[in-house]
């Protein structure tokens, strides 16, 4: 959990469930961030609460394996007021997430919130599909997406080089 009184910048990636994409997505910005030495805080979480306490979906779990990561020790959460504060940045992966989220922003509140091709020239303004009904390339994309922000979102919020 981020702390407010915290000055180091903090992401929160935000899909639906918080089982498929949003933990690729604090997967790969995490390896990005140690690569680069850079002191952020990161987490995800889901708009819905039906697999709270869940660890990602096995097939977002193999993709993450597949590129050295593991991400069995995730639990799924659901996104909560607090986190407007908690989090700098909060990183939607499609415009549902993104609605839900600008709806439940406390008035005020310090977090900013961006898709997460936002932060991929080129790309902005687009998805993240959601890969949990269709086959294995969903997962594919959704773990090249989640690789190709997280340079440039590091580089945005935490100056890396
Ligand atoms: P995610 O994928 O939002 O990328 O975690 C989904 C996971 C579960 C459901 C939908 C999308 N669901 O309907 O349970």
């Amino acid at each position: 959990m981020a702390d407010p009184s915290d000055p180091r910048p903090a992401v929160l990636f935000v899909c639906l469930g918080n089982i498929c994409r949003s933990p690729l997505a604090e997967a790969a910005f995490r390896a990005a961030a140690e690569r680069h030495g850079a002191d952020v805080q990161i987490d995800s979480a889901g708009t819905g609460n039906w697999h709270a306490g869940e660890p990602p979906d096995p097939r977002s779990r193999e993709m993450a394996r597949r590129h050295g990561l593991d991400i069995s020790g995730q639990r799924a959460r659901q996104v909560r007021a607090a986190d407007f504060e908690a989090f700098s940045h909060i990183v939607a992966m499609d415009h549902e997430n993104l609605a839900a989220l600008a709806r439940m922003r406390p008035e005020g509140a310090r977090a900013e919130l961006s898709l997460l091709l936002d932060h991929v020239p080129g790309r902005e303004g687009q998805a993240v599909g959601d890969p949990y009904y269709g086959g294995p390339e969903g997962f594919e994309r959704a773990w090249a997406d989640a690789d190709a922000a997280a340079e440039g979102l590091l580089r945005r919020i935490a100056g890396a080089a």
